[in-house]
């Protein structure tokens, strides 16, 4: 049965993405912050996305007015309880997270399945929040770029239900997606094998192996990244760098080898988060 209305909680760079994709795929969605100029910036990103694809000719102008005819924006979740599908992307702060599952629970109809958006914590614990409805939750991992990157990442809690996972599945795939498994391990796949990675790249440059225009072209050069992992770094947001790899600190029995670097711990603790903030490894204009 196909999908007609999601919710998509939190209008970040996450969120927003998410919303995009489902509308574009025909699915009503709407998204929920409590911040205005999020709500704001959603739009924006959502017209200008449509209109590129427009003059890209993969979409007609009917097609993009009627994606962005189906795309709202409220303040509250209560605006938006008559979706049948929620799908949080809020901060990746567990406690956070729980208090808005808590709330998504007293609001959705008993159906409807309560999704997370998050890279690295815990399926179980989540749900540990609302045990009544712990069959309803699961973990659906988007990537960024959303409306570009093909994957999304699916695990299962404890308690997951087969139908709540099945009918992720088959919500991946009517938003143009191809969902993989993944167990309900910190990080779980995606973020295991990435995070090191990104990390390392910073004790190479701390450790003056190569300063980070070369640790990138070497690896976009020589591995074929798309973009370098420093780069990637900004990109995700060093803030969410350094959460994903304390998540995997404290849920891999405390090993060192997830500890941030000190510089990324620096340059976040310094308000320097990457293309977001203007600065981050590398310093952007306005419009990066
Ligand atoms: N939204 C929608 N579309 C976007 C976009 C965005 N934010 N950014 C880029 N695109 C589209 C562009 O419109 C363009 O499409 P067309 O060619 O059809 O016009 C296409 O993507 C390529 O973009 P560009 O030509 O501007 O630039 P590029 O070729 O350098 O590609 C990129 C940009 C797709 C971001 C590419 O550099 C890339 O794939 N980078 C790696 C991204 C990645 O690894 N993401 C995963 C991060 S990890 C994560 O998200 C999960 C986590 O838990 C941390």
């Amino acid at each position: 049965m196909s999908v007609k209305k999601i919710a998509v909680i939190g209008g970040g760079t996450m969120g927003s993405g998410i919303a995009l994709t489902a509308a574009t795929n025909g699915i009503e969605a709407v998204v929920v912050d409590i911040s205005e100029e999020q709500l704001s910036r959603a739009k924006e990103y959502h017209k200008k996305q449509v209109a590129r694809a427009v003059s890209k000719e993969r979409m007609t102008q009917e097609e993009a007015d009627a994606s962005l005819a189906i795309l709202s924006y409220v303040n509250s979740l209560d605006e938006a309880s008559d979706a049948c599908w929620a799908v949080e992307a809020a901060t990746e702060n567990i406690d956070v997270k729980k208090t808005i599952f808590k709330h998504m629970f007293e609001t959705f109809a008993e159906h409807v399945v309560l999704a997370t958006n998050t890279s690295s914590i815990s399926i179980t614990d989540l749900s540990s929040a609302i045990p009544e409805a712990a069959n309803r939750v699961i973990g659906m991992h988007f990537f960024n770029p959303v409306p570009v990157m093909k994957l999304v990442e699916i695990i299962k809690g404890k308690e997951t239900s087969e139908e709540t996972t099945n009918a992720t599945i088959a919500l991946s795939e009517q938003m143009g997606k191809i969902p993989v498994p993944a167990n309900d391990s910190a990080g779980f796949v995606s973020n295991r094998v990435l995070m090191p990675m990104i990390n390392e790249a910073f004790h190479a440059w701390t450790d003056g192996v190569a300063d980070p225009e070369a640790i990138d072209s070497i690896m976009k050069l020589g591995c074929a990244f798309p973009m370098g992992p420093l780069r990637l770094a900004d990109y995700i947001g060093l803030d969410v760098c350094r959460d994903i790899m304390m998540v995997m600190y404290d849920g891999l029995e405390e090993n060192p080898k997830y500890l941030p670097n000190k510089k990324l711990v620096e340059l976040v603790e310094a308000g320097h988060l990457g293309d977001k903030s203007g600065q981050g490894v590398y310093e952007y204009g306005k419009n990066n």
